[in-house]
């Protein structure tokens, strides 16, 4: 692994070795043990657009893990004002040991892994979401014990998050099914992806617009916001169109008994989901967003220790 922008580029063997690591890291801070695996490490943080999460995790993963984050906001370097990214790249690469970016266009992270000379980890574009998936995928592992034959089911928006699911489910041997409307489907080229990768790990991928065909008989039910960062100007449209693709009591009661529901948040209480299932028993969006830090430690030291464990 040179980055982390797209999860197509992991097999299930890397995806093992990072759930191992994750879980190591994760057993030892609540233990009280420090870990200082990238000591004298400096990681650069690009935001173009707002997070809470993000942020936060890979900061504080950065800190406990013995290095240093420097959070950049787009507007505030002279990449909000026009420099290249090819500058920027390059410039960076001589600063920093690797470079979190968190941007609209995804080509704009391939570039930044082109030109610099150091890793990259995509902490969200317009096309994908990868380190959340790796941190949901192993919430699920954590909880479930295994993710090969579970069936998860994403109902809403084919949005980011939704295409980094076919993604992770395709590859490490989870059914996915997404239900969304026409024209809000996942992107093209991702689908056919996860196709060719579930044909490898045995899984299945189904598309639909029916939520409840989704849903049916899923050990784990997500969903996402309908307007993400970029589409505010669309939300009254969207509103109206995805309401039949809430996650509430009913819809969700068409999923196994203990089914989990997982959500990345920022969540809408009473659009994408009610109440009652977020905040109710089978709802693991906390544990979730946890593990964002475990995770995303385990990324780190593997793309930036010299001695990756
Ligand atoms: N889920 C997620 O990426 O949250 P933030 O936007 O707060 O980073
Ligand atoms: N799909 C959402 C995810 C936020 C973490 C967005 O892109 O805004």
């Amino acid at each position: 692994m040179k980055h982390l922008i797209d999860l197509n580029d992991l097999s299930v063997e890397d995806v093992e070795k990072l759930f191992t690591l994750a879980e190591k890291l994760k057993r030892e801070l609540k233990a009280g043990i420090p870990h200082p695996l990238l000591r004298g490490k400096t990681l650069g943080m690009i935001f173009s657009k707002s997070s809470t999460r993000t942020r936060v995790s890979f900061e504080v993963g950065m800190y406990q893990l013995g290095g240093y984050a420097i959070f950049l906001s787009s507007s505030d370097i002279q990449l909000g004002r026009g420099e290249t990214i090819h500058d920027t790249a390059k410039v960076l690469s001589h600063y920093v040991h690797g470079i979190m970016i968190r941007t609209y266009k995804h080509s704009d992270v391939l570039d930044l892994a082109r030109y610099g000379t150091i890793p990259v980890i995509n902490g969200l574009t317009d096309l994908m979401h990868p380190c959340q998936v790796l941190s949901d995928l192993f919430t699920v592992y954590e909880t479930k014990g295994r993710l090969k034959g579970l069936k998860l089911a994403y109902v809403g928006d084919g949005n980011n998050v939704a295409n980094s699911l076919l993604q992770g489910c395709a590859i490490t041997g989870m059914d996915i099914s997404v239900a969304s409307p026409r024209g809000y489907e996942c992107d093209a080229a991702i689908i056919e992806q996860a196709r060719n990768a579930a044909r490898k790990s045995g899984s299945r991928v189904v598309l639909t617009e029916d939520p409840e065909e989704a849903i049916r008989d899923a050990d784990v039910v997500y969903t996402d916001t309908w307007v993400s960062m970029g589409q505010e100007a669309e939300k009254d449209l969207r509103i109206r169109l995805f309401m039949p693709y809430q996650v509430n009591s009913r819809l969700f009661s068409l999923a196994k008994e203990d089914a989990m529901f997982l959500h990345c948040l920022p969540a809408y209480r009473g659009y994408e989901v009610t109440e009652d299932i977020i905040d109710g028993p089978n709802s693991y969006v906390f544990e979730e967003a946890e593990n964002r830090l475990h995770v995303q430690k385990a990324v780190m030291v593997a793309l930036m220790s010299d001695d990756p464990v």
